[in-house]
């Protein structure tokens, strides 16, 4: 599924996940085999770790939203690249959901360099975000370039 905005991004989400989109409800378990820990700020070729959404063969051409699960002890992550190839040379956005249990992450990165010219970030303290044992809902907007994530199903309430 290569998920076309305005903006042409598309979303790659890694964790246990399943995942809504354009009406359409469809359930997997996805995880990523990473060595040691990974993120957008850290790690070059972020894109090698990441599962790609659009190989479940989904068509979400055109949207600008999309509601996920995760059930997850740790960090889970969400990419919306702007590469079709996975190239992390590509600007991207990095969501990352409930680092140390109490706060997330919304980073733009331009390309790989790492350098602090290329990159930034908003963070956001909301304790206590994923759970172990339960599925929890989320939803990430990209529309009019405005990255937006909030809790729910419901895109727009809970940012
Ligand atoms: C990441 O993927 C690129 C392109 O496939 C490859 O050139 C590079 O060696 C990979 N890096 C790692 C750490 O696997
Ligand atoms: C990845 O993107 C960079 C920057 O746009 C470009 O120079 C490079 O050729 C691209 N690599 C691939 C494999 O598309
Ligand atoms: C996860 O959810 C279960 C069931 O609602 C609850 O008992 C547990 O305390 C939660 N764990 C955390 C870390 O919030």
């Amino acid at each position: 599924m290569v998920i076309k905005t305005g903006q042409l991004f598309k979303i790659i989400l890694f964790c246990v996940l399943t995942f809504k989109a354009g009406g359409l409800h469809t359930t997997t378990n996805v995880a990523t085999k990473v060595k040691g820990v990974a993120g957008v700020w850290y790690t070059p070729d972020i894109m090698n770790c990441s599962i790609d959404i659009n190989s479940y063969n989904l068509d979400l051409s055109g949207i600008t939203s999309l509601v996920f699960e995760i059930k997850r002890c740790g960090r889970a992550h969400v990419i919306l690249s702007s590469s079709d190839v996975r190239n992390s040379s590509e600007p991207l956005f990095g969501i990352s959901i409930g680092y140390k249990t109490y706060k997330t992450f919304i980073t733009y990165r331009a390309d790989d360099s790492l350098d602090s010219e290329s990159r930034n970030y908003v963070s956001f303290l909301n304790p206590n975000i994923l759970n172990c044992t339960v599925y929890q809902t989320f939803w990430v907007s990209w529309s009019d370039g405005d990255i937006k994530l909030g809790t729910g199903n419901v895109v727009g309430e809970n940012i």
